[in-house]
């Protein structure tokens, strides 16, 4: 067994592992990131793309900003579709000036591995049977194996940035969690196309089919996503069945401009509330996916993930500078507040949006009320836009 000494081990190399490192690598914390995949699997994975303007602050300040702000999309605003007409919602009027920027997370985690390897920083790709050991306790350390050989690093405290799926939050016992939970009856079948974007900003489209979304990842490369049955194969769904259904859900004028294509990449995603809590087990710490969850309609699942990163790395630094455990001890609660409200709008945003089969006629004509209301009422198209831009953090 090879032993590392490192002061703070990281597990997993997802947005949320690799913001960490280099947040921590800026103010001279040392950290091994572990990550189970290859760094070409990790960077196969098509996720959302609308970033906030406080994750873009955390970029910079990460020093992996700058292609962001080449090649990423700033938006000002987006449109609700619904009974058969587009309504623009203005973010940067109703917020007093706040933008988000369309910048694929495919592209930030690329970003983050580059700066990670010209910093000649660890990370080790392919670490198998991660197990998380003494969080509890005085002395943690993480072992994996690696083409065989058992590893060991022994460090001061363990980011468990593993996604959903991953062994941290499965290493804290039952009895110490709370989960909240709700899955959705219907997924996202999105498609990657090199086709031009039907429109300059993204298109939230509630249509009687079900739901559409238009957004892209540049001038000349769109997302779009259909609501789909939750145990639909992508193998079902051809490029033309999904160009289809798509033009079928949008008004007559964005059906009409659409430019159609081959895709370069079909997935079907299902849908899901979750949060655990809390995110802090002594030496342990969940951030990003390993502790919540939330629906895609809204895009703030990366958003969260940098937000519980920017909490963590300030709370280490202020521990490593000062000696002070106060923002490792407020970490989880701060954290969840804001969680909740991002977990409260992507639950709403999907149920203003989506087809309920089971709500009826009934849930439809009031979904049609509520969209009427918020495109007509300023006050509700505010509140709207409030939240798309990303809550500012509590003091
Ligand atoms: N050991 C090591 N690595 C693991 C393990 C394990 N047992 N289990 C999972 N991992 C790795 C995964 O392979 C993945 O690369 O942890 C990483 C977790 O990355 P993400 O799932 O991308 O989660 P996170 O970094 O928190 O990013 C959150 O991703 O899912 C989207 O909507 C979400 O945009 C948000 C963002
Ligand atoms: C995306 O571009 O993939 C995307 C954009 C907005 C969302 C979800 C996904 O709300």
């Amino acid at each position: 067994m090879t032993t590392q000494r490192t002061q703070v081990a990281i597990i997993g190399a997802g947005p949320s592992g690799l913001l960490l490192g280099q947040l921590l690598h800026k103010a001279g914390i040392d950290n091994i990131v572990l990550e189970r995949q290859t760094g070409a699997y990790v960077l196969g994975r098509i996720r959302a793309g609308v970033l906030e303007q406080t994750t873009c602050a955390l970029l910079d300040e990460a020093g992996v900003g700058e292609r962001m702000h080449a090649e990423g999309l700033v938006h000002g605003g987006y449109e609700l579709c619904f009974g058969g007409a587009r309504h623009r919602i203005d973010l940067h009027g109703l917020t007093g000036g706040k933008r988000v920027t369309v910048y694929g997370q495919t592209e930030v985690t690329r970003d983050l591995m580059a700066a990670r390897a010209s910093a000649g920083l660890t990370t080790v790709y392919g670490a198998k049977d991660v197990a998380l050991h003494d969080f509890d306790g005085a002395a943690p350390s993480v072992t994996y194996t690696l083409n065989g050989e058992p590893h060991s690093v022994v460090c001061d405290f363990i980011a468990g940035c593993d996604g959903y799926h991953g062994v941290s939050r499965a290493s804290v016992p039952p009895k110490a969690l709370s989960i909240y939970e709700k899955v959705y009856q219907f997924g996202w079948l999105g498609v990657l196309a090199d086709t031009p974007p039907v429109s300059h900003e993204l298109i939230y489209s509630n249509h009687e089919r079900g739901f559409a979304l238009c957004s892209m990842r540049s001038a000349t490369r769109t997302r779009y996503y259909v609501q789909c049955p939750l145990h639909d194969k992508v193998e079902q769904w051809s490029d033309a069945a999904f160009w289809d259904e798509l033009r079928r859900r949008l008004d007559p004028q964005a059906a009409e401009s659409l430019v159609t294509g081959p895709s370069i990449e079909k997935s079907i995603a299902p849908l899901r509330s979750f949060v655990a809590e809390p995110m802090r087990f002594g030496s342990l710490f969940l951030a990003g996916d390993a502790a919540h969850i939330v629906p895609p309609t809204g895009a703030k699942g990366l958003n969260l993930a940098a937000a519980d990163v920017r909490f963590l790395s300030r709370a280490l630094i202020e521990y490593y500078g000062e000696r002070s455990r106060a923002g490792i001890d407020h970490y989880s609660e701060k954290c969840l507040r804001r969680i909740w409200k991002a977990e409260r709008f992507s639950w709403w945003f999907t149920g203003l949006t989506h087809k309920f089969p089971e709500t009826g006629a009934i849930g439809q004509k009031l979904q049609r009320a509520e969209l009427d209301y918020l495109v007509s009422s300023r006050a509700a198209s505010t509140a709207m836009a409030e939240n798309y831009v990303g809550l500012p953090f509590e003091a």
